[in-house]
């Protein structure tokens, strides 16, 4: 790898970062009753978007869908498989009570994340229909009902009104 796709990995890497930051910032702004401000950080976080997809992209990072679901699946069995368990257990031997419980819930719904897009590529690779359907998101821990928001997460127990759609 050169120097520059070393480089572009790395400033991917800090502008994804610095996207979900700023979205954080925003929505903190908003509660502090601070809208206009709010509209700044988004401002932002949109162009950090526009620079970690152009540098994805130089790094040949963007595939075909068939492609990209086989690297969302490897990603996400890694990190339900081997990073999260080891980082709750890290976790656990500190005594990091809020490290654990964020790294619980991610486990458990990058394992969804990963069946889901199994089931695509499975269907996508034998030509079968694949349903277009909304999902909704719970906004603790990240788990993704299809169709509808459930009574409750199953994961965390959130109630299903507190879903918002993707
Ligand atoms: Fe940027
Ligand atoms: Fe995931
Ligand atoms: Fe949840």
């Amino acid at each position: 790898m050169s120097k520059a796709q070393d480089n572009l990995a790395a400033a991917f890497a800090g502008e994804a970062q610095a996207n979900r930051k700023y979205l954080a910032f925003a929505k903190k702004a908003e509660e502090e009753g601070k809208p206009e401000i709010a509209k700044l950080f988004r401002a932002a976080a949109e162009g950090e978007t526009v620079h970690a997809h152009n540098h994805l992209r130089n790094l040949g990072g963007v595939k075909t869908t068939t492609e990209n679901l086989q690297e969302a699946i490897k990603g996400e069995t890694y990190e339900f498989e081997k990073m999260y368990p080891e980082f709750i257990a890290g976790a656990q031997a500190e005594n990091e009570k809020g490290a654990e419980m964020s790294f619980e819930g991610a486990k458990k719904v990058e394992e969804i994340h990963q069946k889901m897009f199994e089931k695509a590529l499975e269907k996508l690779n034998a030509g079968e229909e694949i349903l277009d359907l909304d999902y909704y998101i719970c906004p603790v821990c990240g788990y993704p009902a299809a169709a509808h928001a459930p009574e409750k997460c199953p994961i965390c127990a959130t109630p299903g009104e507190k879903f918002y759609k993707a």
